[in-house]
């Protein structure tokens, strides 16, 4: 893939843009922590996965300007960063359970010097990267399975490479069928109100030569009905233990209809997806935005000053609608608590 969305260079972060795409094509050069948490929050670098291995990035930048061999003082300054970034977003687990491989770091290693400790920490975010790669090209083999010659794929929001650090979880799935020599095509969803489905998926499919048909969220239904899709499949922001699953809002609507017109409806996530400390999607923390991004795009103005507005960034679906989910170890067909546990081990 040609796509690299988020890559350690130099001492600093370089991520894609995702805000200016598909215009334009920008790299931010994060140096920072605070621009770190503020590109989390602006979805500048956006997508679960791509979130996890930002936070871990961004930890390195909270700390690796700390002078001096004063252990107590770098742990402190460990705990602030690992603390502040956490508080950019709040559904997609990923970015918690990197934060938190990296503070263990220094958790696990009482009598480390700071020297050391900056060593490991580096080590551990350059791991946390590769580790992303190589499980995305893992779930896009066991995904592309599921797509035989001549299927009308159906996708939402954006799991590609832009929500990755380049290859993608449901996109992935497209990557890897389609390396296999599989013809297939896909529609994706535009994803009201950011457009991460017409902005970002359309790009990248498009980039990668996928036969690509954007489509209206609303219009998914008709589609159904009309028997043009085969196959649905979707990222994951947070996997409950019972398979209770958080993505962009806009995916329950999604697994509802494909229940109901009997399309196949696949989620595609790895482990790190899952929160297996939560017994079920109820527990789930939505994020809600804020009104500005309903109320108008790009500067255009589409409601009425003043209007109220209800803007969830997710919603729940709940694992009784989802067919199975993709993940680096295989897929968990009817997900429950006691085939999901014993997958992911
Ligand atoms: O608000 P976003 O753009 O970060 O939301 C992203 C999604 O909902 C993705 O579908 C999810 O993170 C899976 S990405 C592989």
């Amino acid at each position: 893939m040609a796509i690299e969305t988020i890559k350690w260079v130099k001492g600093t972060a370089r991520m894609i843009d995702q805000t200016k795409l598909p215009t334009k094509l920008e790299y931010i050069n994060c140096r920072d922590v605070k621009r770190m948490w503020s590109a989390i929050k602006r979805l500048e670098v956006r997508g679960a996965p791509a979130i996890g291995v930002a936070g871990a990035f961004g930890v390195l930048l909270g700390v690796q300007k700390f002078k001096g061999t004063d252990r107590p003082a770098f742990l402190k300054l460990l705990h602030q960063t690992c603390d502040y970034l956490s508080t950019s977003r709040p559904t997609a687990v990923n970015l918690f359970h990197m934060i938190e491989e990296m503070r263990s770091v220094a958790l696990n290693n009482s009598e480390a010097d700071v020297k050391t400790l900056k060593t490991q920490l580096f080590d551990k975010a350059m791991t946390i990267f590769q580790e992303d790669r190589q499980v995305c090209r893992r779930m896009g083999d066991h995904g592309a399975v599921l797509i035989k010659n001549g299927m009308r794929a159906l996708t939402v929001c954006n799991a590609g490479a832009l929500a990755t650090v380049d290859y993608g979880t449901a996109l992935g799935v497209f990557y890897s069928a389609k390396t296999k020599g599989r013809k297939f095509s896909v529609y994706s969803c535009e994803t009201r109100p950011l457009l991460q489905g017409a902005r970002l998926t359309c790009w990248e499919l498009t980039r990668e030569k996928i036969d690509t048909t954007l489509i209206c969220d609303n219009m998914a239904a008709t589609l159904m009905a009309q028997g043009k899709v085969d196959i649905i499949f979707a990222g994951a922001d947070r996997i409950a233990a019972n398979g209770d699953t958080a993505n962009k809002i806009g995916t329950y609507m999604l697994a509802v209809l494909a229940k109901y017109h009997k399309v196949p409806f696949y989620i595609v996530a790895p482990k790190s997806t899952f929160d297996l400390k939560i017994t079920s999607g109820k527990q789930i923390p939505i994020e809600e935005r804020k009104s500005e991004e309903v109320t108008g795009f790009g500067g255009v103005t589409t409601a009425p000053k003043g209007v109220k507005v209800y803007n969830p960034a997710f919603d729940v679906t709940p694992a009784s609608l989802i067919s199975g989910i993709v993940t680096e170890y295989g897929i968990i067909k009817s997900p429950n608590v006691r085939n999901i546990k014993s997958t992911l081990k």
